[in-house]
């Protein structure tokens, strides 16, 4: 049985989403940066912070490869993972990718508060989301084979995609 990973930017809810998909369905999931951050001993700040990105993107690379070796899984994907091509190709043959999509002003508010994401300790938050979401989004929308508008709450959203993952 494959994988199912969740893909989308950060604050779109795939790990909360991924839990609640993965409880209902009775498979296990994982949350690729909390795999990281046990295996390297540090959070993902601390990550970024001592070696910088690029060591992230590596060990990253190296968590998709590991994962993809297992079957069964829900993975919550990081949100810059499916921006590089090689993660895309490590995960799409270990699974189904599922892009949650989620509107600029939401991911705002969501992540307005947050400490723990590096590339958001930035004075113009708001801006870089806007920015990177330009980027990312024609990303996410041509790494995954399903699509699901996230505008709902993360329960609303786990049913949606259990409808989908078991069709
Ligand atoms: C990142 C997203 C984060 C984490 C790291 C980099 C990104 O994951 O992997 O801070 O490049 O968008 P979440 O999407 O789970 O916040």
């Amino acid at each position: 049985m494959k994988n199912i990973i969740l893909c989308g930017f950060m604050g779109c809810g795939k790990s909360t989403i991924g839990r609640k998909i993965a409880n209902k369905t009775e498979k296990e999931f994982v949350d690729m940066d909390r795999y990281i951050e046990e295996k390297a001993g540090m959070t993902v700040s601390e990550i970024f912070e001592k070696y910088g990105e690029e060591r992230f993107r590596e060990l990253e690379t190296e968590a998709c490869k590991e994962l993809s070796e297992k079957s069964g899984l829900i993975i919550a994907s990081g949100g810059g993972t499916l921006t590089y091509q090689r993660n895309i190709d490590i995960l799409k043959k270990s699974g189904r990718i599922v892009y949650i999509d989620v509107k600029y002003e939401m991911l705002c508010k969501r992540l307005k508060r947050d400490t723990r994401r590096p590339l958001l300790q930035v004075e113009n938050r708001n801006a870089v989301i806007k920015e990177l979401l330009k980027k990312r989004r024609p990303i996410y929308e041509k790494a995954a084979s399903i699509y699901v508008d996230g505008n709902f709450t993360s329960g609303r959203v786990a049913d949606i995609v259990i409808g989908i993952i078991q069709y």
